[in-house]
């Protein structure tokens, strides 16, 4: 699958995306290493710390659903600030595999591309898995 067509997905995600407080809404999509696409948006809370970003979103339900292996991560949200995940997402990513692709895009058409390890080079690694 392109990153275009990945983005385009995330970007359909942004209708459900629930940010009342924020007024920041956030779309994901996390292709499967199996080819599948799962979506987020970042669902947020009266109780503003139980707030889930679209990124987790996407992969807990990809979770849930049996897949455990990730290809390329699109996020994107309709303002002129980019979606960068956040250090609490890349770290939950991080569990799942070091290669993933992020890709991130604001409202304008172009967007960035990164290696998760290059934005979290020192995450926290457990021995036990
Ligand atoms: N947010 C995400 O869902 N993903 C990001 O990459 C950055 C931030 C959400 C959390 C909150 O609902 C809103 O954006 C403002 O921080």
């Amino acid at each position: 699958m392109q990153d275009l067509e990945l983005l385009s997905m995330a970007r359909e995600a942004l209708s459900n995306a629930y940010a009342p407080y924020s007024d920041y809404k956030v779309g994901a999509a996390l292709l499967t290493s199996a080819g599948r696409v799962f979506r987020g948006v970042n669902v947020e809370n009266a109780s503003y710390g139980l707030t889930i970003c679209a990124e987790r979103a996407a992969l807990f339900s990809a979770v849930a659903t049996g897949y455990r292996h990730f290809s390329v991560l699109a996020v994107v949200s309709e303002e002129a600030q980019k979606p960068i995940p956040c250090g609490g997402c890349l770290q939950v990513l991080r569990e799942f595999g070091k290669d993933l692709k992020v890709i991130v895009a604001g409202k304008e058409e172009e967007f960035l591309v990164f290696k998760l390890e290059e934005l979290l080079p020192y995450p926290f690694i457990s021995e036990s898995v």
